[in-house]
Order: structure tokens, then C-alpha cells, then sequence
């Protein structure tokens, strides 16, 4: 089942018809395929209670969100989703993924209280040291005065885009949050995936190949981040 984002009603109507099929609901706080937009805070806030009301797992994917802070983006407006999964940024530059939140569901991939994990959980990767290793180094490295210096950079490129597509009368808006910017190039407010789509398209393009021109390689979807100096 798919929920549009950013409606409630809509996705209210769509859990309560379906809440003895739908064990979890797997969502990103921030939409990374809609520019990184960040859901209204209303809807998100309005997610984690029905799905503690129908008794539905909900599942953070701070894949990318993680980098806007250092409890990503679920400390940051003060949401628990009941698991998180994670990745990029927490494996220093080293593939990696990793989940874990409320502890009755983690121990059920713990094997260590006497017999196997209710849920097995291996893998050839697992614990992984070296990447591990980076990752604790980089999540060192990310102060919380870094994390304002990004998220302060953000803001500022995404204003100064919006100033310079106004000025050149281009039908352009610039989402996303902390570090993260999309680009979209249509009047109308993106609030999910249909809007997103009913921008322009061609522009999109247009805009991705005449910056590989310029040496700047931007995601094909006209959407990127900031980062720190890396070495
Ligand atoms: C938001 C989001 N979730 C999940 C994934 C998948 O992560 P992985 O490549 O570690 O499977 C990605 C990868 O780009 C992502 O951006």
C-alpha cells in the first residue's frame, strides 16, 4: 500500500481501512526523491500517532535525513519512529547499513540471551571493523558547530537559488533541508510525488547536462548536498 505524502486524511483513511494487513509503515521523514523534502510536521506528527493507536510499526529511513543532525531528523522535530535504518554517513565513506530503535523488537535479533535470535540476523559484512571504525571517526568529526555550519550553508544556497531563479524569471522552486537541496521547475508548491512530477521535466535535464558542462556533477533528479571538507 502506498500513502501520499504529506496527506494525512488520505493516509489516515488508507491505514484504518488496512490496519489488519499492515504490519509497519516504512517512510522517510525527509521524501530524498522529492528534493529532500521534508514532511509537514503536522503529517509526520500525525503518522506516529495513528500508528500507535492501530498498533503499526513505524520505520524511519534516515538514510539520508541522518545528516541534518546528530540524531538526524527524528531528534531534530521530535518524532520516535518504534525502528530507524541508517547508512552513508555513520560508514565514514564505507558501504554500510545498519537499523535498531525500540528495544522489544531489537532483542528479537539478539542472540545472545541463550539460544538463537527469534529473527537471525547474519551476515558476511556484519560488525564490519574497519567500516566501522570509519564511521565513528566521521560521527566524531561531525560536531554539533559542523552540523550548524552545513545546515547554515544549506539555507543559504537554497535562498540564493530561489533569488537567482526569481530573477531570471525561471518557474523554479528549491526544497529540502539542512545540508540537502532539491530543485523543481514548476510554480506550483511540491508537496509529494504527483506534484513533483507535474514540474518540468526537460529543465530538469537541461539543467543536469549544462552543469556536467560546467564540471558540477548534481543527481539527475536536480537535487544534492553539501558536505564537509573531506580528505
Ligand atoms: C533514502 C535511502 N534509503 C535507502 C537507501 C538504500 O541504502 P543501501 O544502498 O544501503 O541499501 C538509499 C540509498 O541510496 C537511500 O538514499
Amino acid at each position: 500500500i502506498v500513502m501520499p505524502y504529506n496527506d494525512l486524511a488520505k493516509s489516515e483513511e488508507l491505514l484504518r481501512r488496512h490496519k489488519s494487513e499492515i504490519s509497519c509503515v516504512i517512510m522517510e521523514p525527509v521524501a530524498s526523491a522529492l528534493g529532500y523534502l521534508p514532511g509537514d510536521i503536522e503529517f509526520l506528527q500525525g503518522i506516529r500517532e495513528l500508528t500507535l493507536e492501530l498498533g503499526i510499526i513505524l520505520i524511519y529511513d534516515e538514510v539520508q535525513s541522518f545528516r541534518i543532525g546528530p540524531g538526524g531528523a527524528q531528534v531534530e522535530w521530535g518524532i520516535n519512529p518504534d525502528l530507524t535504518a541508517l547508512g552513508k554517513t555513520i560508514g565514514g565513506g564505507f558501504p554500510v547499513g545498519a537499523f535498531g530503535g525500540r528495544m522489544d523488537l531489537m532483542e528479537m535479533f539478539d542472540p545472545s540471551q541463550g539460544g538463537a535470535a527469534t529473527v537471525p540476523h547474519a551476515g558476511t559484512f556484519n560488525a564490519n571493523p574497519m567500516t566501522l571504525a570509519a564511521g565513528q571517526v566521521v560521527l566524531e568529526q561531525l560536531t554539533p558547530e559542523c552540523y550548524d555550519r552545513l545546515n547554515s550553508m544549506g539555507n543559504d544556497l537554497r535562498m540564493r537559488m530561489q533569488i537567482v531563479f526569481d530573477e531570471l524569471e525561471v518557474s523554479a522552486c528549491v526544497t529540502g533541508v539542512g545540508s540537502l537541496f532539491g530543485i523543481h521547475f514548476t510554480n506550483e508548491k511540491v508537496v509529494d510525488y504527483r506534484s513533483m512530477l507535474r514540474g518540468d521535466q526537460d529543465m530538469r535535464k537541461a539543467l543536469f547536462l549544462g552543469l556536467v558542462n560546467e564540471g558540477v556533477l548534481l543527481q539527475i533528479v536536480s537535487a544534492g548536498a553539501l558536505s564537509t571538507v573531506t580528505t
